[in-house]
């Protein structure tokens, strides 16, 4: 049996084949690039609902049973028994460390988390109402001339360094962001403290490094706190080829340097049917604002004539439940009494999870919550501010970028990516 497809054109009855390509998992894909040579024709595929855009060994994921694999390893596995630096040394080396290799990588990043002085500056000039992510995809970008002569990077090396450094980098300028937003001093990384513990450090201090004191005394950061938000990043750490991460390979795509390569990604992250989401969801939640409401944004969102959408629904790939959603919802549950949940947003999350659940409208087009649906309310728990939900995704994402940016850079068979159109004009 010949491993191809053979496509007829029904306008001349003329045929073209075409050579299939197998997956490890997941489905086979028709390798169409001779398409436009054999045929004279573009391929067109909206919103690329069934393109494959390259070949990969990183992520994988199977949409209608709800399974996500970082290296062949399941999700359940790494939020359960690893912790976010585990996850990221996986990502970039398709192996999990040994104690060692850990404690090296730990230190590393400790030792890169700070920024150069001049960085700094790049904040001061932004309107102290700016939302953190417009700070932080510029400061991103801005990286790139303080790392400008790594440009010429050959060896992969260079590569795992440059992924180190901005991995480590990355809760710094979000905090940094954050800490202009509200007109407050920057904090510097504390070496003493781990990566997801620092970046809530960052977020919280008092210069001088105490937090905030209460008639109780100070209140320190929690174990369950760092444990939580640790979650989250391990659960952010990639997601194939989502939209920003095929903005970093378009991006890659042309040679240009990886730190903007990833600004461009936080950018596309930025907006709400991506990771802007996680801020929507809570916005929608309170605008809502009660239970009894409920019922009438469901009807809303199923209203064709209605813009409205509910936020952390729907998924393009999961057709059913999204799994990083079942492990943060278990993790909502477990949290729910030692940090104090919003129980009225909760209920009102609960009502819209049990409607849509039941829902025809969501039942026929396989709308589940995603993991934006339950990431706020843990966040709010957290006391991070509702601004900050989409740059903590982004210090997630960042070891998926430029883990797919090291891909990239690696395939022998790269091009610059550069589609064709529909002409529709004059
Ligand atoms: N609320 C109401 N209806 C929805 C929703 C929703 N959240 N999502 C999809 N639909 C409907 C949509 O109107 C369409 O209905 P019809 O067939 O009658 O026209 C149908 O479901 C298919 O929707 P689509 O827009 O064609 O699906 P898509 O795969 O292009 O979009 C999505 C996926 C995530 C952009 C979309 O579901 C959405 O906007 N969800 C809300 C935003 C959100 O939660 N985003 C976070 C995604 S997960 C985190 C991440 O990866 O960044």
């Amino acid at each position: 049996m010949k491993n191809t497809m053979t496509m007829i054109d029904n306008r001349n009855g003329k045929s073209y084949e075409f050579n299939i390509k197998d997956a490890t998992r997941g489905p086979s894909v028709v390798d169409i690039g001779s398409f436009y040579a054999q045929t004279g024709m573009f391929t067109y595929d909206n919103g690329f609902t069934s393109t494959a855009s390259c070949k990969s060994t990183i992520t994988f994921i199977d949409g209608e049973k709800g399974e996500l694999r970082y290296r062949g390893i399941k999700i359940e596995e790494l939020a359960t028994k690893h912790n976010y630096l585990e996850t990221c040394y996986l990502l970039l080396n398709s192996e999990l460390p040994n104690k060692e290799a850990l404690v090296d990588f730990d230190l590393e990043l400790r030792h890169r988390s700070l920024l150069h002085e001049n960085l700094k500056n790049i904040f001061a000039t932004f309107p102290t109402d700016a939302h953190p992510m417009a700070a932080l995809s510029a400061a991103t970008a801005a990286l790139s001339a303080f790392y400008y002569s790594h440009l010429n990077i050959a060896d992969e090396n260079d590569y795992q360094e440059m992924a180190r450094r901005i991995i480590a980098k990355m809760p710094t300028l979000a905090a940094f962001a954050y800490r202009h937003s509200i007109g407050a001093p920057f904090i510097q990384p504390d070496i003493e403290r781990s990566f997801t513990e620092n970046f809530l450090y960052m977020l919280r201090a008092y210069p001088g490094g105490k937090m905030h004191i209460g008639k109780d005394g100070e209140h320190k950061i929690k174990e369950i706190e760092i444990k939580a938000l640790d979650t989250i990043f391990t659960l952010h750490a990639d997601h194939e080829q989502n939209a920003s991460t095929t903005t970093v390979r378009g991006v890659a795509s042309t040679g240009a340097h990886p730190y903007v390569a990833i600004s461009a990604g936080i950018s596309a992250l930025w907006g709400r049917a991506h990771g802007g989401a996680n801020e929507s969801v809570i916005k929608q939640l309170e605008m809502i604002g009660s239970v009894d409401k409920v019922d009438e944004f469901i009807a809303r969102a199923k209203d064709p004539d209605d813009a409205f959408r509910l936020m952390g629904f729907g998924h393009r790939v999961y057709k059913n439940f999204d799994p990083r959603a079942k492990i943060l919802k278990n993790l909502q549950d477990q949290l729910k009494d030692e940090l104090n949940l919003d129980s009225n947003l909760m209920k009102i999350a609960n009502k819209i999870e049990e409607i849509a659940l039941n829902d025809e409208y969501f039942i026929s087009r396989k709308l589940y919550p995603n993991i934006d649906f339950y990431s706020g309310i843990i966040l709010t728990a957290l006391q991070i501010p509702k601004s900050m939900f989409t740059p903590i995704f982004v210090i997630g994402r960042t070891v998926g970028w430029i883990t797919q940016w090291i891909e990239f850079k690696k395939d022998k068979e790269n091009k610059i990516a550069r589609p064709r159109q529909l002409y529709l004009g004059k």
